[in-house]
Protein backbone atom coordinates (compact mmCIF):
# COMPACT_ATOMS: atom_id res chain seq x y z
CA UNK A 1 0.00 0.00 0.00
CA UNK A 2 2.00 3.31 -1.31
CA UNK A 3 -1.20 5.40 0.29
CA UNK A 4 -2.47 6.01 3.66
CA UNK A 5 -6.29 6.17 2.36
CA UNK A 6 -8.44 4.98 -0.46
CA UNK A 7 -11.25 3.35 1.26
CA UNK A 8 -14.01 5.98 -0.01
CA UNK A 9 -12.43 6.95 -3.29
CA UNK A 10 -13.49 4.64 -6.35
CA UNK A 11 -10.35 6.91 -8.69
CA UNK A 12 -7.01 7.67 -8.48
CA UNK A 13 -5.60 10.77 -7.87
CA UNK A 14 -5.29 12.48 -11.04
CA UNK A 15 -1.11 12.22 -12.40
CA UNK A 16 -0.86 16.49 -12.07
CA UNK A 17 -2.83 16.36 -8.76
CA UNK A 18 -0.22 13.60 -7.56
CA UNK A 19 2.80 15.95 -9.07
CA UNK A 20 1.18 18.49 -7.54
CA UNK A 21 0.93 17.72 -3.99
CA UNK A 22 3.65 15.09 -3.61
CA UNK A 23 6.44 16.23 -1.01
CA UNK A 24 8.89 13.16 -0.43
CA UNK A 25 11.48 14.45 -2.22
CA UNK A 26 11.59 18.01 0.10
CA UNK A 27 10.41 16.23 3.49
CA UNK A 28 12.49 13.32 3.01
CA UNK A 29 14.98 15.36 5.22
CA UNK A 30 12.50 14.23 8.27
CA UNK A 31 13.25 10.56 7.87
CA UNK A 32 15.03 9.99 10.85
CA UNK A 33 12.70 12.21 13.01
CA UNK A 34 9.53 10.44 11.72
CA UNK A 35 11.05 7.27 12.45
CA UNK A 36 12.40 8.43 15.91
CA UNK A 37 8.16 10.16 16.45
CA UNK A 38 7.01 6.76 15.34
CA UNK A 39 8.85 4.62 17.51
CA UNK A 40 8.13 6.20 20.83
CA UNK A 41 4.15 6.25 19.96
CA UNK A 42 4.33 2.60 18.65
CA UNK A 43 6.24 1.57 22.17
CA UNK A 44 3.39 3.67 24.13
CA UNK A 45 0.84 1.83 22.06
CA UNK A 46 2.49 -1.33 23.52
CA UNK A 47 2.56 -0.23 27.22
CA UNK A 48 -1.05 0.91 27.26
CA UNK A 49 -2.30 -2.45 25.56
CA UNK A 50 -3.24 -0.66 22.54
CA UNK A 51 -1.33 -3.12 20.75
CA UNK A 52 0.47 -5.93 22.19
CA UNK A 53 3.78 -6.02 23.15
CA UNK A 54 5.12 -8.60 20.64
CA UNK A 55 3.14 -6.30 17.50
CA UNK A 56 5.13 -3.21 19.17
CA UNK A 57 8.50 -4.58 19.10
CA UNK A 58 8.16 -5.87 15.93
CA UNK A 59 7.00 -2.66 14.32
CA UNK A 60 9.61 -0.84 16.10
CA UNK A 61 12.57 -2.78 15.26
CA UNK A 62 11.50 -2.79 11.27
CA UNK A 63 11.14 1.10 11.89
CA UNK A 64 15.14 1.21 12.96
CA UNK A 65 15.56 -0.98 10.12
CA UNK A 66 14.23 1.36 7.59
CA UNK A 67 15.54 4.24 9.84
CA UNK A 68 19.13 3.05 9.01
CA UNK A 69 18.80 1.08 5.11
CA UNK A 70 17.66 4.89 4.00
CA UNK A 71 19.57 7.11 6.13
CA UNK A 72 21.63 8.08 2.87
CA UNK A 73 19.38 7.51 0.25
CA UNK A 74 17.76 10.37 -1.71
CA UNK A 75 14.34 9.17 -1.50
CA UNK A 76 13.75 11.53 -4.79
CA UNK A 77 13.19 8.74 -7.32
CA UNK A 78 10.48 7.41 -4.94
CA UNK A 79 9.02 11.06 -5.10
CA UNK A 80 6.28 10.02 -7.95
CA UNK A 81 4.91 6.56 -6.18
CA UNK A 82 4.70 7.98 -2.12
CA UNK A 83 2.83 11.11 -1.71
CA UNK A 84 5.07 12.31 1.60
CA UNK A 85 7.57 10.86 4.33
CA UNK A 86 4.90 9.31 6.63
CA UNK A 87 3.53 7.56 3.15
CA UNK A 88 6.93 6.42 2.45
CA UNK A 89 7.78 4.44 5.51
CA UNK A 90 4.10 2.82 6.20
CA UNK A 91 4.62 1.30 2.57
CA UNK A 92 8.27 0.30 3.45
CA UNK A 93 7.45 -0.96 7.02
CA UNK A 94 4.08 -2.64 5.48
CA UNK A 95 6.60 -4.67 3.34
CA UNK A 96 9.18 -5.61 5.83
CA UNK A 97 6.77 -6.86 8.69
CA UNK A 98 3.84 -7.52 7.01
CA UNK A 99 0.17 -7.23 8.73
CA UNK A 100 1.58 -5.99 11.84
CA UNK A 101 2.76 -2.79 10.44
CA UNK A 102 -1.04 -1.80 9.77
CA UNK A 103 -0.95 -1.11 13.30
CA UNK A 104 1.51 1.75 13.44
CA UNK A 105 -1.00 4.57 12.94
CA UNK A 106 -2.97 3.70 15.31
CA UNK A 107 -4.23 6.61 17.67
CA UNK A 108 -2.62 9.60 15.50
CA UNK A 109 -2.71 11.15 12.34
CA UNK A 110 -0.64 12.70 9.55
CA UNK A 111 -1.60 15.94 11.08
CA UNK A 112 0.18 15.45 14.63
CA UNK A 113 2.55 13.27 13.32
CA UNK A 114 4.38 15.72 10.60
CA UNK A 115 4.36 18.67 13.18
CA UNK A 116 5.97 16.27 15.98
CA UNK A 117 8.93 15.55 13.33
CA UNK A 118 9.74 18.98 12.24
CA UNK A 119 9.95 20.16 15.79
CA UNK A 120 12.12 16.81 16.55
CA UNK A 121 14.25 18.01 13.62
CA UNK A 122 14.05 21.84 14.58
CA UNK A 123 15.07 21.43 18.60
CA UNK A 124 18.10 19.40 17.16
CA UNK A 125 18.95 21.76 14.23
CA UNK A 126 18.43 25.15 16.95
CA UNK A 127 21.23 23.54 19.63
CA UNK A 128 23.68 22.58 16.55
CA UNK A 129 22.80 25.78 15.84
CA UNK A 130 23.85 27.55 18.95
CA UNK A 131 26.56 25.84 19.06
CA UNK A 132 28.03 27.06 15.61
CA UNK A 133 27.25 30.37 16.89
CA UNK A 134 29.47 29.73 20.07
CA UNK A 135 32.44 28.48 17.56
CA UNK A 136 31.98 31.80 15.75
CA UNK A 137 32.20 33.99 18.66
CA UNK A 138 35.30 32.24 19.52
CA UNK A 139 37.31 32.68 16.31
CA UNK A 140 36.48 36.50 16.83
CA UNK A 141 37.17 36.79 20.41
CA UNK A 142 40.75 34.83 19.22
CA UNK A 143 41.53 37.24 16.39
CA UNK A 144 40.38 40.41 18.58
CA UNK A 145 42.40 38.82 21.34
CA UNK A 146 45.66 38.66 19.01
CA UNK A 147 45.03 42.42 17.55
CA UNK A 148 44.10 43.89 21.02
CA UNK A 149 46.56 46.56 20.70
CA UNK A 150 45.53 47.79 17.02
CA UNK A 151 43.28 51.04 16.29
CA UNK A 152 41.71 51.61 13.52
CA UNK A 153 39.46 54.87 12.69
CA UNK A 154 35.68 54.17 13.79
CA UNK A 155 33.38 55.10 11.53
CA UNK A 156 29.91 56.64 11.41
CA UNK A 157 27.89 57.50 8.36
CA UNK A 158 31.50 55.89 6.78
CA UNK A 159 33.22 59.05 7.88
CA UNK A 160 36.05 59.01 10.05
CA UNK A 161 34.27 59.66 13.20
CA UNK A 162 36.95 58.43 16.71
CA UNK A 163 39.71 56.01 17.13
CA UNK A 164 38.45 52.83 18.27
CA UNK A 165 40.14 49.25 19.21
CA UNK A 166 39.97 47.22 16.38
CA UNK A 167 39.11 44.10 19.35
CA UNK A 168 36.20 46.46 20.03
CA UNK A 169 34.66 46.74 17.05
CA UNK A 170 35.17 42.89 16.44
CA UNK A 171 33.78 42.51 19.54
CA UNK A 172 30.59 43.73 18.64
CA UNK A 173 30.01 41.41 16.41
CA UNK A 174 30.20 39.41 19.54
CA UNK A 175 27.80 40.59 21.54
CA UNK A 176 25.22 40.19 18.54
CA UNK A 177 25.55 36.90 18.40
CA UNK A 178 25.00 36.45 22.03
CA UNK A 179 21.60 37.70 21.31
CA UNK A 180 21.06 35.45 18.57
CA UNK A 181 21.96 32.57 20.62
CA UNK A 182 19.13 33.52 22.62
CA UNK A 183 16.93 33.75 19.96
CA UNK A 184 17.83 30.72 18.93
CA UNK A 185 16.97 29.69 22.70
CA UNK A 186 13.80 30.93 22.72
CA UNK A 187 12.89 29.46 19.34
CA UNK A 188 13.98 26.07 21.06
CA UNK A 189 12.16 26.31 24.19
CA UNK A 190 9.06 27.40 21.96
CA UNK A 191 9.47 24.29 20.20
CA UNK A 192 10.29 22.28 23.25
CA UNK A 193 6.61 20.89 23.04
CA UNK A 194 4.98 17.51 22.00
CA UNK A 195 2.58 17.44 19.15
CA UNK A 196 1.86 14.23 18.75
CA UNK A 197 -1.42 12.33 20.45
CA UNK A 198 -3.56 15.18 19.10
CA UNK A 199 -4.70 13.27 16.26
CA UNK A 200 -6.14 15.11 13.53
CA UNK A 201 -7.51 17.69 15.31
CA UNK A 202 -9.13 16.48 18.49
CA UNK A 203 -6.98 13.52 20.21
CA UNK A 204 -8.35 10.19 20.02
CA UNK A 205 -10.74 8.22 22.18
CA UNK A 206 -7.49 5.19 22.57
CA UNK A 207 -6.17 5.46 26.44
CA UNK A 208 -2.87 6.55 25.12
CA UNK A 209 -0.34 7.83 27.45
CA UNK A 210 1.25 11.49 26.33
CA UNK A 211 3.57 12.29 28.96
CA UNK A 212 5.31 8.72 28.20
CA UNK A 213 5.96 9.34 24.60
CA UNK A 214 7.26 13.03 25.48
CA UNK A 215 9.93 11.88 27.45
CA UNK A 216 10.86 9.10 25.16
CA UNK A 217 11.34 12.21 22.95
CA UNK A 218 13.03 14.63 25.17
CA UNK A 219 10.31 16.95 24.70
CA UNK A 220 9.75 19.10 28.19
CA UNK A 221 6.08 19.63 27.96
CA UNK A 222 2.97 17.96 25.90
CA UNK A 223 1.20 20.44 24.11
CA UNK A 224 -2.71 21.46 25.90
CA UNK A 225 -4.76 21.84 22.78
CA UNK A 226 -5.06 19.98 20.28
CA UNK A 227 -6.03 22.10 17.86
CA UNK A 228 -3.47 24.63 18.56
CA UNK A 229 -0.96 21.56 18.47
CA UNK A 230 -1.58 20.43 15.06
CA UNK A 231 -2.19 24.01 13.41
CA UNK A 232 0.93 25.55 15.09
CA UNK A 233 3.40 27.00 12.95
CA UNK A 234 4.58 29.85 14.69
CA UNK A 235 7.58 28.03 16.71
CA UNK A 236 8.90 27.36 13.31
CA UNK A 237 8.05 31.48 12.49
CA UNK A 238 9.95 32.40 16.01
CA UNK A 239 12.73 29.98 14.37
CA UNK A 240 13.14 31.65 11.05
CA UNK A 241 13.04 35.46 12.22
CA UNK A 242 15.71 34.34 14.95
CA UNK A 243 17.97 33.22 11.49
CA UNK A 244 16.41 36.18 9.99
CA UNK A 245 18.26 38.63 12.55
CA UNK A 246 21.39 36.37 12.27
CA UNK A 247 21.68 36.90 9.26
CA UNK A 248 21.07 40.68 9.34
CA UNK A 249 24.17 40.50 11.18
CA UNK A 250 26.04 37.94 8.94
CA UNK A 251 25.54 40.78 6.37
CA UNK A 252 26.85 43.60 8.34
CA UNK A 253 29.65 41.72 9.61
CA UNK A 254 30.76 41.30 5.75
CA UNK A 255 29.93 43.82 4.68
CA UNK A 256 32.53 45.33 7.22
CA UNK A 257 35.11 42.46 6.11
CA UNK A 258 34.61 43.20 2.68
CA UNK A 259 35.72 47.05 3.14
CA UNK A 260 38.64 45.99 5.33
CA UNK A 261 40.01 43.65 2.70
CA UNK A 262 39.73 46.46 0.37
CA UNK A 263 42.45 48.44 -1.41
CA UNK A 264 41.09 51.31 -0.05
CA UNK A 265 41.02 49.91 3.53
CA UNK A 266 43.64 47.32 3.33
CA UNK A 267 43.08 46.57 7.31
CA UNK A 268 42.86 42.50 7.02
CA UNK A 269 43.54 39.85 4.35
CA UNK A 270 41.55 37.02 3.66
CA UNK A 271 43.57 33.70 3.46
CA UNK A 272 43.15 32.03 0.03
CA UNK A 273 41.12 29.25 1.43
CA UNK A 274 38.45 31.77 1.84
CA UNK A 275 39.15 34.14 -1.37
CA UNK A 276 38.47 33.37 -4.87
CA UNK A 277 40.15 34.90 -8.27
CA UNK A 278 38.82 36.09 -11.56
CA UNK A 279 38.97 34.30 -14.94
CA UNK A 280 40.08 37.40 -16.86
CA UNK A 281 42.03 39.67 -14.20
CA UNK A 282 45.21 37.50 -12.73
CA UNK A 283 45.44 40.30 -10.33
CA UNK A 284 42.06 39.71 -8.39
CA UNK A 285 41.90 38.27 -5.36
CA UNK A 286 38.11 38.36 -4.53
CA UNK A 287 35.81 38.02 -1.15
CA UNK A 288 33.22 36.16 -2.62
CA UNK A 289 32.56 33.77 0.30
CA UNK A 290 31.95 37.09 1.99
CA UNK A 291 29.19 38.29 -0.54
CA UNK A 292 28.10 34.79 -0.66
CA UNK A 293 27.21 35.09 3.63
CA UNK A 294 25.62 38.96 2.76
CA UNK A 295 23.70 37.81 -0.34
CA UNK A 296 21.89 34.83 1.16
CA UNK A 297 20.21 37.10 3.74
CA UNK A 298 18.11 37.74 0.69
CA UNK A 299 16.75 34.05 0.97
CA UNK A 300 16.62 33.35 4.35
CA UNK A 301 14.50 36.74 4.41
CA UNK A 302 11.86 35.37 1.56
CA UNK A 303 11.99 32.56 3.67
CA UNK A 304 10.84 33.92 6.79
CA UNK A 305 8.34 36.05 4.80
CA UNK A 306 6.99 33.02 2.45
CA UNK A 307 6.09 31.05 5.72
CA UNK A 308 4.42 34.37 7.02
CA UNK A 309 1.77 34.75 4.49
CA UNK A 310 1.08 31.00 3.78
CA UNK A 311 0.07 31.36 7.73
CA UNK A 312 -2.06 34.37 7.55
CA UNK A 313 -5.58 33.85 7.38
CA UNK A 314 -5.79 30.00 7.67
CA UNK A 315 -8.71 28.92 9.49
CA UNK A 316 -8.52 26.31 11.67
CA UNK A 317 -6.80 23.81 12.27
CA UNK A 318 -4.37 21.96 9.51
CA UNK A 319 -4.85 23.06 6.14
CA UNK A 320 -2.58 21.31 3.77
CA UNK A 321 -1.21 24.95 2.79
CA UNK A 322 1.16 24.12 5.92
CA UNK A 323 3.26 21.15 3.78
CA UNK A 324 4.77 24.58 2.66
CA UNK A 325 6.19 24.89 6.33
CA UNK A 326 9.29 22.66 5.41
CA UNK A 327 10.62 23.87 1.75
CA UNK A 328 11.96 27.07 3.52
CA UNK A 329 12.82 25.78 6.86
CA UNK A 330 15.21 23.36 5.65
CA UNK A 331 16.60 25.56 3.16
CA UNK A 332 17.54 28.19 6.32
CA UNK A 333 19.16 25.75 8.13
CA UNK A 334 21.14 24.36 5.59
CA UNK A 335 21.77 28.00 4.66
CA UNK A 336 22.47 29.02 8.79
CA UNK A 337 24.81 25.90 9.71
CA UNK A 338 26.61 26.20 6.36
CA UNK A 339 26.96 30.36 6.65
CA UNK A 340 28.25 29.54 10.49
CA UNK A 341 31.10 27.17 9.58
CA UNK A 342 32.26 29.22 6.61
CA UNK A 343 32.46 32.65 8.60
CA UNK A 344 33.96 30.85 11.40
CA UNK A 345 36.62 29.08 9.40
CA UNK A 346 37.34 32.83 7.30
CA UNK A 347 37.45 34.68 10.41
CA UNK A 348 40.21 32.39 12.20
CA UNK A 349 42.46 32.66 8.91
CA UNK A 350 41.95 36.43 8.24
CA UNK A 351 45.42 38.21 9.22
CA UNK A 352 45.25 42.25 10.02
CA UNK A 353 47.64 44.39 8.34
CA UNK A 354 48.28 46.57 11.39
CA UNK A 355 50.71 48.65 9.63
CA UNK A 356 48.07 49.89 7.41
CA UNK A 357 45.63 50.30 10.36
CA UNK A 358 48.29 52.34 12.00
CA UNK A 359 48.50 54.82 8.65
CA UNK A 360 44.51 54.67 8.85
CA UNK A 361 44.68 56.89 12.04
CA UNK A 362 47.09 59.46 11.06
CA UNK A 363 44.34 61.81 10.39
CA UNK A 364 43.87 64.68 13.26
CA UNK A 365 40.05 65.01 13.09
CA UNK A 366 39.99 61.87 14.19
CA UNK A 367 40.64 63.23 17.52
CA UNK A 368 38.78 66.56 17.32
CA UNK A 369 36.99 65.04 20.05
CA UNK A 370 39.77 64.70 22.02
CA UNK A 371 40.52 68.03 21.76
CA UNK A 372 37.13 69.25 22.48
CA UNK A 373 37.40 67.31 26.48
CA UNK A 374 40.77 69.00 26.55
CA UNK A 375 38.91 72.18 26.36
CA UNK A 376 36.32 71.22 28.68
CA UNK A 377 38.39 70.01 31.10
CA UNK A 378 40.38 73.63 31.10
CA UNK A 379 36.69 74.80 32.01
CA UNK A 380 35.19 75.98 28.96
CA UNK A 381 31.48 75.08 28.54
CA UNK A 382 31.09 71.84 26.36
CA UNK A 383 28.69 74.37 23.79
CA UNK A 384 31.59 76.88 23.59
CA UNK A 385 34.31 73.94 22.99
CA UNK A 386 32.17 72.42 20.09
CA UNK A 387 32.30 75.46 18.16
CA UNK A 388 35.81 76.46 18.93
CA UNK A 389 36.93 72.95 17.69
CA UNK A 390 34.73 73.44 15.04
CA UNK A 391 36.40 76.72 14.33
CA UNK A 392 40.28 75.60 14.40
CA UNK A 393 39.02 72.86 11.88
CA UNK A 394 37.40 75.23 9.99
CA UNK A 395 41.02 77.50 9.80
CA UNK A 396 42.74 73.96 9.45
CA UNK A 397 40.94 73.65 6.06
CA UNK A 398 40.98 77.22 4.99
CA UNK A 399 44.73 77.27 5.50
CA UNK A 400 45.36 73.57 4.36
CA UNK A 401 47.04 73.15 7.88
CA UNK A 402 46.68 69.57 9.30
CA UNK A 403 45.77 69.96 13.46
CA UNK A 404 48.81 67.73 14.05
CA UNK A 405 50.85 70.49 12.66
CA UNK A 406 49.46 73.23 14.58
CA UNK A 407 52.06 75.30 17.16
CA UNK A 408 51.35 75.93 20.57
CA UNK A 409 50.81 79.30 19.55
CA UNK A 410 48.30 78.49 16.88
CA UNK A 411 45.88 76.94 19.33
CA UNK A 412 46.45 79.82 22.13
CA UNK A 413 45.29 82.44 19.03
CA UNK A 414 41.96 80.30 19.93
CA UNK A 415 42.17 79.60 23.29
CA UNK A 416 44.79 81.18 25.28
CA UNK A 417 44.97 78.87 28.41
CA UNK A 418 46.30 76.15 25.93
CA UNK A 419 49.35 74.67 26.88
CA UNK A 420 50.98 72.20 25.13
CA UNK A 421 49.53 69.08 26.63
CA UNK A 422 47.29 69.41 23.90
CA UNK A 423 49.74 68.25 21.53
CA UNK A 424 48.89 64.58 23.57
CA UNK A 425 45.07 65.02 22.38
CA UNK A 426 46.44 63.60 18.79
CA UNK A 427 48.08 60.72 19.84
CA UNK A 428 45.81 57.23 19.50
CA UNK A 429 46.89 55.26 22.63
CA UNK A 430 46.27 58.23 24.72
CA UNK A 431 42.42 58.82 23.15
CA UNK A 432 42.04 54.70 23.44
CA UNK A 433 43.65 54.58 26.73
CA UNK A 434 41.57 57.16 28.25
CA UNK A 435 37.94 55.89 27.15
CA UNK A 436 37.12 53.33 30.22
CA UNK A 437 34.08 53.79 31.57
CA UNK A 438 31.45 50.48 31.05
CA UNK A 439 31.46 49.49 27.33
CA UNK A 440 34.09 51.79 26.32
CA UNK A 441 36.86 51.24 23.75
CA UNK A 442 39.69 51.85 26.37
CA UNK A 443 42.05 49.13 26.52
CA UNK A 444 41.13 47.81 30.06
CA UNK A 445 37.50 47.85 29.36
CA UNK A 446 38.34 45.40 26.02
CA UNK A 447 40.59 43.60 27.51
CA UNK A 448 38.36 42.90 30.69
CA UNK A 449 35.64 42.14 28.25
CA UNK A 450 38.11 39.45 26.28
CA UNK A 451 38.34 37.97 29.47
CA UNK A 452 35.13 37.66 30.23
CA UNK A 453 34.42 35.85 26.76
CA UNK A 454 36.68 33.77 26.91
CA UNK A 455 35.51 32.76 30.32
CA UNK A 456 32.00 32.62 29.08
CA UNK A 457 32.23 30.66 25.82
CA UNK A 458 34.76 28.00 27.04
N1 LIG B 1 2.59 16.04 4.00
C1 LIG B 1 1.72 16.67 4.94
C2 LIG B 1 2.42 17.93 5.49
O1 LIG B 1 3.59 18.04 5.37
C3 LIG B 1 1.45 15.74 6.06
C4 LIG B 1 0.15 15.92 6.69
C5 LIG B 1 -0.90 15.58 5.71
N2 LIG B 1 -2.18 15.62 6.27
C6 LIG B 1 -3.28 15.69 5.49
N3 LIG B 1 -4.39 15.64 6.09
N4 LIG B 1 -3.22 15.78 4.21
O2 LIG B 1 1.76 18.79 6.04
Amino acid sequence: MAKMWGGRFKKELAENAKAYSYSLAVDQALLEYDVQASCAHVQMLGRQKIISAAEAHKIVKGLKAIGKEYADTDLTKFATKYEDIHSFIQAKLEAKIGPAAKKMHTARSRNDLVITATKLYLKENSTAIIGKLVMLQKALVRCADKYKEVIIPGLTHVQHAQVVLLAHHILSYVEMLERDKTRFANALELCDELPLGSGSISGTTLPIDRAYVAKQLGFKRVSKNSMDAVSDRDTLVEFLSACAIFFMHVSRLSEDLILWNSQEFGFIELSDEYSTGSSLMPNKKNPDMLELCRGRAGAVYGNLISLLVTMKGLPMAYNRDMQEDKKPLFETVDLTRATLDVLSGLIMTTTVNTSRCMLAVHDSYLYATDLLDYFVERGCAFADAHTLVGKIIMHSQQNGKDLAFFSLNDFKRFFPKTDKKVFECFKPERSIARKNSIGATGNHSVARRIQYWKRTLR
